[in-house]
């Protein structure tokens, strides 16, 4: 089937009270792991490239390695979403190319650093919700601002959401999902004990929901960082510090109360370096990078078929048949 809309995928996910995780790819063997996960599972499925992935493959070269994702997966209904458009232009781009949704993350400025106002937020997201929903591609914005720098994205202070302010900024910008802060960053060290609600507002997610139960709630930042993840790494000569995530059932809370996606990055670099190490330690002669890119690829495939499961996206695959991008513009 061709890709298919984050906004059906998630509206799918609304009537069977799931989520579904949106893992971002830099590469062929990422899109595999991810693809072959799905087929184990019977998943729909997110894939998401940031700024910085499209400059790293060359955008072209990673939109065709989708294009063959589904041809060899015609099972599987696959969305191809920018993350973290840092501008109008990223999104357009983007959906020029052929993604069938762009996330425009007005909450910073053009620099992907400094946090924006919510005038300007709102603006340049109703840009892109313009400008998308004719093409009948879908869009995500982003409301507060997720902690973390560590990959270059971000204020580097976290500003959870407001929700008086995110009802008047959905309403205003008209998005088909909304990313909320509630406490989460990005990458590895995102909290330096096991989250509880002094530091996770998961409040703020049944608060948001009530207000905006038909909106599709989206969580950053939400890789757990599994201890046997950091364990592989560092018994095979990593040195990451001791560092917790989002714990799966906060991630589980989240989806009984109106998320209906969960993106993962950290935990997929994390299963990919874990095993490449882990690989060199045990065979230190080897130089062919098939050798260690195949334990990679399953390692992340591993991961990413039990988060397939733990937010109940497994065995929805076979739902529904895809909405052509043209009749998703009539809808709006
Ligand atoms: O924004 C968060 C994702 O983990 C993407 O990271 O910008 O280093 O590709 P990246
Ligand atoms: P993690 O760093 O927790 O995997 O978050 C990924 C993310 O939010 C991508 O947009
Ligand atoms: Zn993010």
């Amino acid at each position: 089937m061709p890709l298919v809309t984050l906004r059906q995928v998630l509206d799918e996910a609304g009537k069977g009270g799931y989520g579904v995780g949106a893992f971002n790819v830099n590469n062929m063997e990422q899109i595999q792991a991810i693809m072959e996960a799905a087929r184990a599972t019977k998943s729909p499925a997110i894939v998401q490239a940031s700024r910085g992935a499209r400059k790293y493959t060359n955008d072209r070269f990673l939109y065709h390695l989708m294009l063959a994702a589904t041809e060899l997966y015609p099972e599987i209904p696959i969305v191809l979403h920018q993350d973290h458009g840092n501008s109008a232009q990223t999104c357009l781009s983007a959906i020029d190319m052929g993604f069938t949704s762009a996330m425009m993350d007005g909450s910073l400025l053009e620099d992907g650093k400094t946090p924006s106002d919510f005038e300007y937020n709102v603006k340049v997201t109703k840009e892109v919700v313009d400008y998308a929903h004719k093409k009948g591609a879908s869009v995500e914005g982003e409301l507060g601002c997720i902690g973390g720098i560590e990959d270059g994205h971000g204020s580097g202070q976290s500003r959870l959401t407001d929700p008086d302010q995110a009802v008047e900024f959905v309403k205003r910008t008209g998005v088909d999902a909304l990313a909320v802060a509630i406490g989460t960053s990005h990458g590895a060290y995102k909290f330096t004990r096991k989250p509880d609600a002094a530091i996770l507002a998961m409040n703020l997610i049944i608060e948001i929901h009530k207000r905006l139960p038909d909106t599709h709630l989206v969580m950053h930042g939400s890789s757990s960082v599994p201890q046997e993840l950091q364990d592989i790494v560092n018994k095979y000569g990593g040195q990451l510090k001791q560092t917790w995530g989002v714990p799966i059932e906060e991630i589980q809370l989240g989806i009984k109360n109106g998320v209906r996606k969960v993106n993962v990055d950290t935990d997929s670099r994390l299963a990919i370096t874990g095993a490449i190490r882990k690989h060199f330690v045990e065979h230190p002669g080897d130089f062919d990078p098939r050798d260690y890119m195949k334990p990679a690829r399953e390692a992340m495939q591993k991961m990413v078929e039990k988060r397939m499961v733990d937010f109940g996206q497994a065995g929805h695959a076979g739902d529904y048949q895809p909405i052509p991008l043209s009749e998703m513009a009539k809808r709006y």
